[in-house]
């Protein structure tokens, strides 16, 4: 039995929620930043799409963290967090005049651009503003990464960034705006990435592109956004609690060739903020069918849809029972076929009332909950406050 859970504060609560370990998030945090520290002109941006959630916002902003954003209104809960301006890159594909009008007004750091439409629209609206402001070309580095299909990025089939082929004109068009700067080239391959290879491949990447930049244009630009990516283990969330930041910095440091005085950014989400929450759910029922045990819970995959939508594992606890396992399929209540958690888990025999943990679920849990069903979007609950 997991001893780390409060769970008789826990009995008192209505399920589903999530319960996050704010020790472990500050831990985490700051070994990111220290990590980070020990390389000149290196900088993180959290990358708010993984949890907007205000407490962890808050606890991101405290260890001076800076924030990666791809809307408007992640722009404005990283501004409310208290979050300066000059630490927050825009990202995204499909940004609108109302979320460029919004960040330009903030004074953000820099807009990640990804096509010539979208450099036409912050050009005027920058001018409109008489403003001048610093733009990085997202480039896709046709990279893929070993993850899942459905969050690999850096594919030049992916809707993401400007192919090699279009680089110069993109650089040409800026160059001719008045109201922008271009200052950096941004990457980013994917997500939920352990194997150091494809990150030491995107560098290779970035060194011939800085290559030919320089030798063809002479142009060395003085920041580069690697983007994020990093993984965690959803297998083992007590034994790999900390992401080897360590290894993941001292990768960059040595297969990246910085220029001189060259600032090195990165945009990590999950690595972060995802083994420091679980989300809390109640066994409702306890089915027995003709070839399956089902344990039926209070919470669906409206609450947490990576299992659904990824096939996505997440490490399940009994939190109440310390019987013998037995075999169970662990399911929500929502009405889809696919609102399994997991499938033929060993579990100590569970009865209803039980309380589960389902693990490593503080990146893209909370953050994209939805109502389906009519159902509430769960709430949140912190190790310090509980
Ligand atoms: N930068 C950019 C440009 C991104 O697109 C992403 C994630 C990140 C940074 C942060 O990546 P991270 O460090 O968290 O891997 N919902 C999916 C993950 C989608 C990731 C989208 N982009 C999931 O639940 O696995």
């Amino acid at each position: 039995m997991n001893t780390q859970f409060p769970i008789a504060a826990f009995k008192n609560i209505e399920t589903p929620f999530y319960y996050y370990d704010m020790d472990l998030l500050n831990e985490t945090l700051a070994t990111a930043r220290r990590e980070a520290s020990k390389y000149e002109g290196f900088h993180i941006h959290y990358a708010v799409k993984a949890n907007f959630n205000p407490m962890i916002l808050e606890a991101v902003r405290e260890q001076g963290l800076g924030a990666d954003c791809v809307s408007g209104g992640e722009v404005n809960a990283a501004l409310r967090a208290g979050i300066s301006a000059d630490k927050i890159v825009f990202a995204g594909v499909g940004k609108t005049d109302k979320e460029i009008a919004l960040a330009l007004d903030a004074g953000i750091f820099c807009f990640n651009i990804e096509s010539i439409p979208e450099v036409e629209a912050i050009e005027r609206l920058a001018s409109e503003r008489n403003v001048v402001t610093n733009v990085a070309i997202r480039v896709n580095p046709n990279v893929g990464a070993h993850t899942h299909a459905n969050i690999t990025t850096g594919l030049a089939e992916n809707k993401f960034g400007v192919n090699y082929e279009q680089l110069d004109e993109v650089i040409d068009v800026i160059e001719s705006c008045n109201h922008l700067k271009l200052i950096g080239l941004h990457f980013h391959i994917g997500s939920q990435i352990l194997v150091m290879d494809d990150f030491i491949a995107l560098c290779s990447r970035i060194n011939e592109l800085q290559s030919l930049l320089r030798e063809n244009r002479s142009i060395v630009l003085p920041h580069i956004n690697v983007g994020g990516g990093l993984g965690i283990r959803y297998d083992a969330p007590d034994e790999y609690d900390i992401p080897d930041f360590a290894l993941y910095f001292q990768t960059y440091a040595k297969h990246l060739c910085l220029q001189k005085g060259q600032q090195l950014h990165f945009e990590l989400g999950r690595s972060l903020v995802g083994q420091c929450g679980s989300l809390i759910t109640r066994v409702t029922y306890v089915k027995r069918g003709s070839r399956k045990q089902f344990a039926i819970v209070d919470a669906g995959m409206n609450d947490l849809v990576r299992p659904a939508m990824y096939g996505a594992y997440h490490k399940i606890e009994n939190l109440t029972s310390c019987k013998e396992c037995e075999l169970y399929d662990v399911v929500g209540p929502v009405c889809e076929s696919s609102d399994v958690f997991c499938k033929d888990i060993e579990l100590p025999a569970t009865d209803r009332g039980d309380f589960f943990a389902i693990r490593s679920a503080g990146a893209y849990g909370e953050a994209m909950a939805f109502g389906y069903n009519c159902r509430a979007l769960p709430k949140a609950y912190y190790s310090d406050t509980i």
